[in-house]
């Protein structure tokens, strides 16, 4: 039986090495990570970083090397039925061209052992926003559309959790909107529980509630996206003579030189203080602002600290 409590998915040390132990690739290393149930929960990752690697042991497709899967608290590998709960998106699913995205699903479903009555195939075409192309055929849908006729086919057996591989790779502006919409829509009206890979920082920062950010293979950071930017955040303080400046400063915060101002990892609320040490120790206090490190910058800082003493 399994425990309604527990989260939608759980990975343990979750490792894989390609190729032969310990000489191979080690592309997923001791990922571990937890998603409740109605989460819409993102892993971010530059490209290489482990993200599909994650994703396709997550979907019992490639075996670990090491660590666990739990679905709903079941171990994936001694209850593979659990996938039955489970809806996915890899590799932006694979249809017919030559009949329509309405047939696909169909056909989707009936291989599948899912619901193939007409209304419940409409009401998902509806939900992805193809009602209205369902009848034309899949080679004259754009990119965005097939993505979203991949949605729809994961979601034909109605599972709980949909793991999506890089759902807006490949999209333009409109599409990506879309696909955004839809996401939301999932969790929000529909009570999915969503993971998501993305390689684009925006993205998961519109989308998700929390992220684990993976580089080369290895979970760097897990955090509520606001949580992310606001830990991130920082003051910018221009102030003479510098090392002195920095000097007064470093006693109590984390100082970065940036050009000739200082960015010190104080919060907004710190800022009178920090003009009160530098004053203190003698400095000229010329400027003195909030800097919101947007998430692009957080993310570089995370995943390539060694660029820093470039
Ligand atoms: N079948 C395979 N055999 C050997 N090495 C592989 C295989 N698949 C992936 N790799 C390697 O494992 C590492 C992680 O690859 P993975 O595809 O999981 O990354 P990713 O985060 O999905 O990247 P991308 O953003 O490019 O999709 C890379 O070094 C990749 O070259
Ligand atoms: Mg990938």
């Amino acid at each position: 039986m399994s425990d309604p409590q527990a989260p939608a998915l759980e990975l343990v040390n979750l490792s894989k090495t390609y190729g032969r132990r310990g000489k191979g690739v080690r592309a997923v290393r001791d990922v571990s990570l937890s998603v409740a149930p109605g989460e819409v929960y993102g892993f971010l990752g530059p490209n290489g970083a482990g993200k599909s690697t994650t994703i396709r042991m997550t979907l019992g497709l490639i075996a670990p090397t090491g660590g666990e899967v739990r679905l709903f608290g079941e171990d994936l590998r001694r209850h593979p039925a659990v996938l039955k709960r489970v809806g996915s998106l890899v590799d932006g699913g694979a249809f017919y061209p030559f009949l329509s995205g309405r047939r696909n699903l169909e056909v989707v479903a009936s291989t599948h052992g899912a619901p193939t009555d007409a209304d419940r195939i409409d009401s998902l075409l509806d939900q992805v926003g193809l009602a209205k192309d369902a009848k034309r055929k899949v080679k004259g849908y754009s990119t965005g559309m097939r993505q979203r006729l991949g949605v729809a086919a994961a979601l034909l057996h109605d599972p709980d959790i949909v793991i999506l591989d890089e759902p807006v790779n490949g999209l333009d502006v409109a599409g990506i909107q879309e696909m955004r919409a839809l996401i939301r829509g999932l969790a929000a009206d529909h009570r999915k529980t969503v993971f998501l890979s993305s390689h684009l920082l925006h993205e998961v920062q519109q989308v998700c509630d929390r992220v684990a950010i993976i580089s080369k293979g290895e979970v760097v950071r897990e955090a509520r996206i606001a949580d992310l930017l606001r830990q991130e955040a920082g003051l910018r303080v221009e102030a003479a003579p510098l090392d002195i400046a920095e000097a007064a400063l470093a006693a109590r915060w984390s100082v970065e030189r940036s050009g000739d101002a200082l960015v010190v990892g104080a919060t907004r609320d710190e800022a009178p203080e920090v003009a009160r040490r530098l004053i203190g120790a003698g400095a000229q206090l010329f400027g003195l602002a909030a800097e919101q490190r947007n998430l692009e910058e957080v993310f570089l800082a995370i995943t390539q600290p060694e660029t820093d003493d470039a």
